[in-house]
């Protein structure tokens, strides 16, 4: 069966979590192209995955332009996925968009436009909905096993973004809710149709007035109380005041139980190391002493069955499942908006669809 022909835009962190899962889908797609502007991080990255034949680029424009491709996969800052995704729509490629969609509402509009314009698809890289976890959870609640599930406790935290694009509204969309934050409320979202009636929300709101990164334009800390139509309700975090690793943790309380799930720390090995280890889990500063080293995290985060998702409903020509789609992208960006919204004028805000 043909393959799907990935042009893959950027060739640092989550190009990696990426390229990874594409390893492991070698039955369904092969990389054409690399495009970064840092010629040695695409030649870096190839060589983890023992990629040898494959184009190369440093500008994405060109690159969109020349290579022959079936999709092409944006793993370029935020402010850059909607420059890239015209681009490529308009050319006559699907789509991956990494999380955010865009950093603006309007932005994330204009790529949902364009690509039902062109008959294209926008898949949209929310990994949390492919945790095996998530997946176990699910058939958990679906058998009755904690009754009905009415209240949610959803967060990603870590120490502070790697990237510097992270570090301006500008460039990122916002801090921690829209960079962390959107994980958990894209999951929610998804898990609940995007049926959300009200929310409220707090942010540390940023520069100065932040706990711990007084030069980051962005909040470092926030946090949201959303509802839903189904009356479930939820607490949804993202903050980068967590030290020791990245924290993805979902607490789901029902009428006859509860649901603990730890995404990032559930690894079945304890280690206590002297010298220290090379790696233990994202973002952990220091890796001696206790740690519980991840046992394949990508696979665990999902990336991995994001992937052959996208791979499988691109070689099908289909949209992608609910809360994967550009257009759930796009509602978890408004509702980070309005999360932001929220936050500054210190009130509750109704959803006026619903
Ligand atoms: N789903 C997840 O868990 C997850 C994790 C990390 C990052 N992300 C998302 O992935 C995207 C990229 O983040 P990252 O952490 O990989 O960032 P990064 O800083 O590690 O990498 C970005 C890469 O883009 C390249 N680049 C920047 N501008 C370019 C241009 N004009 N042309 C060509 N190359 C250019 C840089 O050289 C760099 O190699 C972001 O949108 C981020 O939110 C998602």
């Amino acid at each position: 069966m043909k393959k799907v022909r990935v042009l893959l835009l950027g060739a640092a962190f989550s190009a990696d979590l990426h390229l990874d899962a594409y390893s492991r889908c070698r039955d369904l797609a092969e990389i054409v192209a690399i495009c970064d502007q840092d010629p040695e991080r695409i030649s870096s990255l190839a060589g983890r995955y023992g990629l040898t034949d494959y184009q190369t680029f440093a500008d994405f424009t060109q690159a969109i332009e020349k290579v022959e491709c079936d999709l092409v996969d944006i793993c370029l800052p935020n402010f850059l996925h909607h420059d890239a995704a015209l681009a490529a729509l308009n050319r006559g490629r699907h789509v991956i968009s990494e999380k955010p969609l865009a950093t603006t509402v309007a932005d994330g509009e204009e790529m949902v436009e364009t690509a039902r314009r062109a008959g294209k698809q926008i898949y949209y890289a929310e990994d949390w909905l492919f945790a095996p976890a998530m997946g176990k959870a699910q058939a958990i609640i679906d058998e009755g096993g904690i009754g009905e599930p009415v209240y949610i406790r959803a967060r990603e935290c870590h120490c502070g973004s790697h990237s510097p694009f992270a570090q301006t509204i500008r460039s990122c969309g916002g801090g921690s809710m829209i960079h962390l934050g959107i994980h958990p409320v894209g999951f929610m979202l998804a898990l609940k149709q995007n049926r959300w009636t009200e929310l409220v929300a707090m942010t540390s709101g940023g520069l100065q007035n932040n706990m711990v990164h007084k030069n980051m334009e962005g909040e470092d800390w926030s946090a949201c109380l959303i509802r839903f139509a189904d009356g479930t309700s939820a607490l949804l975090e993202a903050n980068y005041l967590t030290a020791g690793g990245m924290e993805d943790v979902i607490d789901i309380y029902g009428t006859r139980g509860c649901l603990h799930l730890d995404l990032t720390f559930s690894s079945a090995i304890s280690c206590y190391s002297i010298p220290g280890l090379s790696y233990t889990v994202e973002k952990a500063e220091i890796t001696t002493g206790w740690s519980k080293p991840a046992v394949d995290e990508r696979f665990n985060l999902g990336y991995v069955g994001e992937i052959r998702h996208f791979m499988a409903c691109c070689r099908d020509g289909r949209e992608a499942r609910l809360g994967l789609r550009g257009e759930d992208g796009l509602m978890a960006l408004r509702v980070v908006n309005l999360i932001y919204q929220s936050a500054r004028e210190g009130r509750k805000i109704v959803n006026p669809a619903l």
